[in-house]
C-alpha cells in the first residue's frame, strides 16, 4: 500500500508548471482507434488512468509506445470490439472507447464503468445518443452490446450537458454518414481539445465550446500529431495549495482563460493574481477570508476543484458555504478532514464550513481523487503529521504532485509497501 507522509506548517513559494490535462487525454487517446493509423501525442500525463486507457487500447489490438509525455499508437489492426469487465471497472472515462468504437467498427461491448464512487453516475445520456445515430442496444448479464449497420448523423438534444456523453457522441459520430448536432453540449475545454484534435486527424467538427456542436460525416480519417492542452484541475490545486499555505508561486504551462471561476474565487479569498500569457503569479494573503462557491458545468465553478476549495477554507476567517449541484454524492471526503480538526457540515448539496484557526495532523484515507488532493492540502497546514492512505486514488490523476510540492518547499513524502 501507498501512502503520503506530510510534514505541515511550512509556507510553499517557488515555480512549478502544470501537466497535460488528464480530462483532456482520454478521449484523445480513446480518439486515435479511429483513423486506422498512426497517432502521436505529446505533454500526456503518466497517470494511473492514461495507463489504463493504453491498455484497453492494447487490449483491442493497438500497438503503443510510451515515452514520458509523448505516446505512438498504432491503430491499425484492431480487430476486437469487446471491452472486459476489469478494464470497465478500473476508471468510468473507459465509456468514451465506446463512441470511438463505434465510429471505427460500428459495433461495441462493456460492461457499466467504476469510477471514483461520487454518486451514482449513470451513461443513459450516452446510450440515448446512440441510439439516437441509428444503434442497436441489447443489455445482457450486465453487459451492452451496441452494433449498427450504418450510423446516421442527427439531432441530438441532452437533458445534461454531460462531458461524457458530449464527448461520445463526437466520436460515434465522426464517420457517420450525414450530419449531427449536440444541443445543450458540454463546453469543458477539453471537448474544444478533443474537436481540435478530431479535425486535425480529418474530421470536420464545428461549435465545441459553445452549447452546440456540429459534426459533419466525414469518409476517411489520417494519422495526426497532437499537443495536449494543460490540467486546469491541477493547475488550480497547485495555486490552492500554495494559497493556504500563505505562499507565492509561479505557475508556468496554464491556458489562464480555463481558470477564470478559480481565479475570481481565489482573489475573493484575498490573494493577489497576475497573468502573463500562459503563466500566472499568484501571492496569498496572511490569511484566507472565506468564500461561497456553487459548483456549475462550464464555464461555471468546476465540481472537480469543490474538495480542493473546501480543504483551503477550512482554516480561512469566517463561514463558507458550497453548493454542490453535479454530482449528488461528492463530499465523503470532509468526514476525514474533520477527523483533522475541519469544522464542516453537511446538508444534502450543501457544505457549510466554519474556518478554524487550525488543523492538526491525522491518519486520513483519500476516498476519491479530488478528495484525495483536499487531504494532502489540508496536510500542508496540519500542525504535526498527516498520514493518507489509499492514495492510489490521487495517482490516477495527478502526476508528480509530491515532487512539485516538494519543490515549493513542502515537506511530504510518498510511502511505498505497509
Ligand atoms: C467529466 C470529468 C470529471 C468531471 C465531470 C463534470 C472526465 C474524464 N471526467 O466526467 O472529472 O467531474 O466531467 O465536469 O472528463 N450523468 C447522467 N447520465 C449520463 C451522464 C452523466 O445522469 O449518461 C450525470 C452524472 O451522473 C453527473 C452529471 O451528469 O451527475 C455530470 O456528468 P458528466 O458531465 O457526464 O461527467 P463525466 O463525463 O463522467
Amino acid at each position: 500500500m501507498k501512502t503520503y507522509i506530510v510534514e505541515g506548517g511550512r509556507k510553499l513559494e517557488g515555480s512549478t508548471y502544470v501537466s497535460g490535462s488528464k480530462n483532456a487525454s482520454l478521449p484523445i487517446i480513446a480518439a486515435s482507434i479511429l483513423n486506422g493509423g498512426i497517432t502521436k501525442l505529446y505533454n500526456v500525463p503518466n497517470i494511473h488512468d492514461t495507463k489504463i486507457m493504453l491498455k484497453i487500447l492494447e487490449y483491442l489490438g493497438c500497438k503503443t509506445k510510451r515515452n514520458n509525455g509523448k505516446i505512438v499508437i498504432d491503430s491499425k489492426n484492431i480487430k476486437l470490439h469487446e471491452i472486459p469487465e476489469e478494464l470497465m471497472r478500473e476508471m468510468r472515462s473507459s465509456v468514451i472507447i465506446v463512441g470511438a468504437l463505434l465510429g471505427r467498427l460500428k459495433q461495441a461491448t462493456f460492461s457499466y464503468p467504476g469510477g471514483c464512487d461520487i454518486g451514482s453516475r449513470p451513461i443513459d445520456l450516452h446510450l440515448k445518443a446512440f441510439e439516437k445515430l441509428g444503434v442497436e442496444l441489447e443489455e445482457e448479464s450486465g453487459f451492452i452490446r451496441c452494433k449498427s449497420d450504418n450510423i446516421i448523423g442527427t439531432q441530438i438534444q441532452l437533458d445534461f450537458p454531460s462531458v461524457g456523453a458530449t464527448e461520445n457522441i463526437m466520436l460515434a459520430s465522426i464517420l457517420a454518414k450525414g450530419e449531427t448536432v449536440i444541443a445543450n453540449a458540454a463546453m469543458e475545454p477539453e471537448i474544444v481539445d478533443l474537436q481540435n484534435f478530431l479535425n486535425k486527424m480529418g474530421a470536420n467538427i464545428k461549435g465545441a465550446g459553445t452549447n452546440n456542436i456540429t459534426i459533419n460525416g466525414v469518409t476517411k480519417l489520417k494519422d495526426v500529431s497532437y499537443n495536449i492542452m494543460p490540467d486546469r484541475i491541477e493547475a488550480g490545486t497547485l495555486l490552492c495549495a500554495v494559497a493556504l499555505t500563505g505562499g507565492k508561486l509561479e505557475l508556468k504551462n496554464v491556458v489562464p482563460e480555463h481558470l477564470t471561476p478559480v481565479i475570481h474565487k481565489l482573489e475573493e479569498c484575498g490573494c493577489i493574481i497576475k497573468i502573463e500569457k500562459d503563466t500566472l503569479y499568484l501571492q496569498a494573503p496572511k490569511k484566507l477570508k472565506a468564500t461561497d462557491i456553487k459548483t456549475m458545468p462550464y464555464p461555471g465553478f468546476p465540481t472537480d476543484m469543490q474538495s480542493i476549495f473546501a480543504s483551503m477554507l477550512s482554516t480561512a476567517k469566517g463561514t463558507s458555504i458550497i453548493v454542490e449541484n453535479i454530482f449528488e454524492n461528492r463530499y465523503k471526503y470532509v468526514t476525514e478532514l474533520n477527523r483533522m480538526g475541519a469544522k464542516i457540515t453537511i446538508e444534502g448539496r450543501t457544505a457549510v464550513i466554519k474556518g478554524v484557526r487550525k488543523l492538526s495532523g491525522a491518519n486520513v484515507k483519500a476516498t476519491d481523487l479530488r478528495g484525495g488532493a483536499a487531504l494532502i492540502l489540508a496536510g500542508l497546514v496540519a500542525k504535526g503529521k498527516t498520514t493518507i492512505m489509499n492514495i492510489e486514488y490521487i495517482l490516477r490523476g495527478y502526476e508528480n504532485i509530491e515532487k512539485k510540492l516538494r519543490n515549493l518547499g513542502a515537506k511530504i513524502i510518498l510511502k511505498e509497501g505497509e
